[in-house]
């Protein structure tokens, strides 16, 4: 008899103990694997409530999705606007959640007056160097990691037509990957304790420019360059994607010494007028989320998972595909988990499968 009623208490005792050891949220899970999960944010949604109780519950790092770039933080030549990446480390701050910083270095998403300006290299060069070290030393201590250099590379692996490499750049036009080193450089002497990033994107499977930033990164390596990891935005462009090269290229990667962080992970659909997805495209979305997982967690020098947004209220693929393709993201519009949180989840909380 009393051996039997322990028993009955005994059994409702251990499935309570069971449930609370299983994650219930990507924090908790990525916790327990010792993996940062990440996703961009827009500061002028933190005061909605359902997006700030998301984020701090679901996530322990953030990267400022717009807030850091030139546009935003370089009204002019002579100013400097730290207010929405401010706001953005102080939430996180607030809720132990740690911050990457993007971008320093990119053709894209800079202010009129230096895009259509006519500066020449001396000036580009003094004007970059500035920036870097004065927006890397503001925020040292806060974010941790940056993305230096953003899609340096075409899809042939040579450098990009950009205001810093060749039109006019910063006196290094020609040199190939020369002005990248030059902005790690700087990077290194701005903020000695940040990580830094190459960030690209579509050098994730094994290609052309995968094979360029994997030249350029053993370069760098050998020569002492100042740089701990490259980033792989996977903005995934099919569902079939081929993540097993991208776990090949991450091995490699990792053989020379870096991490590898995954920064801009979404996987757009085709959509309705309403935005809907259809049921069987959102499976096979969450089986892409999944095994994009996998492919880090099966090697432990890739130590940061990070999403580009986390609601489809909110995402960049809308306007990007000019409302063609959309629903890329983990939550719906109502913040209601889809299947893709689901299966990333599962595949966070089985952990780590291998130590290499
Ligand atoms: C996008 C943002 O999501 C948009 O809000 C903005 O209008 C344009 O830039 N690669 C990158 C990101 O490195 O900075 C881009 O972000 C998406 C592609």
């Amino acid at each position: 008899m009393h051996f039997r009623s322990c028993f009955r208490i005994a059994g409702p005792l251990l499935a309570v103990a069971a449930l609370a050891s299983t994650p219930q949220t990507l924090r908790e899970a990525a916790n327990a694997s010792g993996i940062l999960i990440g996703t961009a944010v827009r500061p002028y949604l933190l005061s909605e409530p359902a997006y700030s109780a998301t984020l701090a519950h679901e996530f322990n790092m953030i990267e400022p999705e717009d807030a850091l770039k030139w546009w935003t933080v370089r009204p002019t030549a002579e100013s400097f606007d730290f207010k929405q990446g401010d706001e953005i480390v102080r939430f996180a701050e607030a809720h132990g959640i740690k911050v990457r910083g993007h971008c320093l270095v990119w053709d894209h998403n800079n202010p009129k007056w230096l895009a259509e300006g006519h500066f020449s290299p001396a000036q580009l060069s003094k004007l970059l160097q500035e920036h870097i070290a004065t927006v890397m030393k503001h925020y040292a201590g806060h974010v941790f990691a940056w993305d230096v250099v953003n899609e340096g590379l075409d899809e042939k692996g040579t450098p990009r037509d950009s205001p810093w490499y060749n039109r006019p750049g910063i006196g290094l036009s020609d040199q190939g990957t020369a002005y990248i080193e030059q902005a790690f450089r700087w990077a290194h002497e701005a903020d000695p304790k940040a990580l830094l990033f190459y960030n690209e994107a579509e050098g994730d499977t094994l290609n052309r420019k995968s094979d360029a930033i994997y030249a350029m990164v053993r370069d760098f390596k050998n020569r002492g360059v100042p740089i701990d990891g490259v980033g792989m935005q996977l903005h995934l462009p099919r569902l079939d994607y081929d993540t097993g090269a991208v776990a090949a290229n991450i091995e490699r990667l990792t053989k020379l010494g870096l991490q590898v962080h995954i920064t801009e992970l979404d996987v757009a659909l085709p959509v309705d007028s309403q935005g809907g997805a259809r049921a069987e495209d959102l499976q096979r979305q969450a089986d892409a989320y999944q095994r994009v997982v996998r492919a880090c967690l099966q090697n432990s020098d890739c130590t940061a998972i990070q999403t580009w947004g986390f609601t489809d209220k909110y995402s960049w693929i809308g306007s990007h595909s000019h409302g063609a393709q959309g629903a890329a993201l983990l939550f719906d519009r109502a913040y209601k988990p889809k299947p893709a949180y689901d299966a990333m989840l599962k595949a966070l909380a089985a952990g780590r499968t291998s130590t290499h």
